[in-house]
């Protein structure tokens, strides 16, 4: 499943992935909709920055870890802030830098670093996280979900 905020982005991918039966575009919202689905990857490129307000980041976590299979992983791509800024005060409090945004999805216990790399020379940071695999009758959904795929942005 691929998703988007822009309809004309949603639009073009489902053009463009028709040929794919098992690929679907759907118009949605990270900072406000519920992910429809389990899934066993969640790839969210270039989205993080675009700017939730503060407030708005600990929801946005909530709802794509929640949204990943048990043992599921996650790979965030974002923008990195200097390194002498990229820990600073303000940088916490306003989600400035792939370094705050990716450690508050580490702050979920539910989540552990599988590994960081630079992108784009050091201007970016890839990591890849993992939902543990605790089971799910712990929180009273079903395990019987079949796995699937999804991208938190188009392109
Ligand atoms: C910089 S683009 C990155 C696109 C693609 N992942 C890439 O790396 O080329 C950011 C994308 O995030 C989408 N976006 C921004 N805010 C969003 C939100 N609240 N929910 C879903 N998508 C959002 C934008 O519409 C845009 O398509």
């Amino acid at each position: 499943m691929a998703t988007d905020l822009i309809l004309q982005a949603v639009e073009r991918a489902a053009v463009r992935c028709r040929e794919f039966p098992n690929v679907s575009a759907r118009h949605h919202d990270i900072a406000t909709d519920d992910l429809d689905g389990r899934f066993d990857l969640v790839f969210c490129m270039g989205v993080l920055e675009q700017g939730p307000k503060p407030g708005q980041l600990e929801p946005i976590r909530n709802r794509i870890v929640d949204a990943l299979e048990a043992g599921g992983l996650l790979l965030l791509e974002s923008w990195r802030l200097p390194p002498e800024f990229e820990n600073r005060w303000w940088a916490r409090r306003f989600h400035s830098g792939a370094r705050v945004l990716h450690d508050r999805f580490l702050e979920d216990g539910r989540m552990t670093l599988v590994r960081e790399v630079p992108s784009y020379g050091d201007s970016r940071l890839a990591s890849l996280l993992q939902r543990t695999a605790e089971s799910r009758s712990a929180e009273g959904t079903s395990s019987s979900s079949s796995a699937q795929r999804t991208s938190i942005s188009s392109g």
